[in-house]
């Protein structure tokens, strides 16, 4: 199947890791990336790009915790910032791209209608990026759901606290419950997956794959390679 190991994708979600939004960024961070994209997008790859929050949403986060704020406002203080990186991401393409950061889902599926190139952040608060861009697969009817993010793939245990983790090639979302289970929920501390990310795979069986966030390992999966972690719905 197109975008699971065989074939270059036609039309792809990549949730773009917080970790390459780097607290002191700088653009020759996201050049690399915005090449990768830009190539693939010239050859007719329309993309929606989702940039996570990273540290800076996790500092103000804190922050705005220690300050009192609610859960929900904490989350909103997330999802301004993940747009912020989207806004800076985006500069890189010039016209190739949207030109502003859509808000909602259905602005961004008129941008993606409008331009091959989309770049958006949060949406919702109450959970990740990641499930905001699963939202987003199901309404565009992308091939593709690409989490990319700062480990190279599922392993059995957490490969940072346990040597013995093993890579896993394919998982069930059903198992990737079981491995997350313990993960927390909290505004700025989602992990892998969400919980509401697991479900939206699930009911849309939506073809994902999770792969270290890196341009030549995101060019390489989006040509019909297979680096990471297949995630299947059963
Ligand atoms: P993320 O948790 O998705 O960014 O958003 P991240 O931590 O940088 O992502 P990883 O590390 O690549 O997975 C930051 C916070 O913004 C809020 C949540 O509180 C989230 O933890 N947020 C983000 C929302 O509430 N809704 C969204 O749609 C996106």
């Amino acid at each position: 199947m197109s975008g699971t190991g065989g074939g270059e994708v036609k039309r792809v979600v990549v949730k773009l890791s917080g970790s390459i939004f780097k607290a002191d960024i700088e653009q020759s961070d996201l050049k690399p990336f915005v090449d990768v994209f830009s190539d693939l997008g010239k050859r007719g790859v329309k993309m929606v790009l989702v940039a996570g929050g990273g540290k800076n949403a996790r500092r103000y986060i804190a922050a705005a915790k220690d300050m009192g704020a609610d859960e929900s406002t904490l989350d909103e203080v997330g999802i301004i910032v993940s747009r912020l990186n989207a806004m800076l991401l985006g500069a890189g393409f010039g016209g190739l791209a949207y030109p502003s950061v859509p808000t909602s889902l259905g602005e961004v599926a008129e941008a993606f209608e409008e331009k091959g190139i989309v770049v958006t952040g949060g949406l919702h608060p109450g959970q990740s990026t990641n499930a905001t861009a699963c939202l987003i697969t199901e309404r565009v009817r992308a091939d593709l759901f690409l989490n990319t993010t700062s480990v190279d793939g599922v392993y059995t245990k957490d490969p940072k606290l346990s040597g013995d983790a093993e890579k896993l090639s394919t998982v069930t979302v059903e198992k990737l419950k079981e491995i997350l289970s313990g993960s927390s929920m909290g505004a700025g501390t989602y992990e892998l997956m969400d919980t509401v990310a697991l479900k939206i795979i699930e009911r849309s069986q939506i073809p994902s794959r999770i792969v270290l966030c890196s341009p030549e390992v995101i060019k390489q999966v989006l040509e019909g390679g297979d680096a990471g972690t297949l995630l299947v719905s059963r």
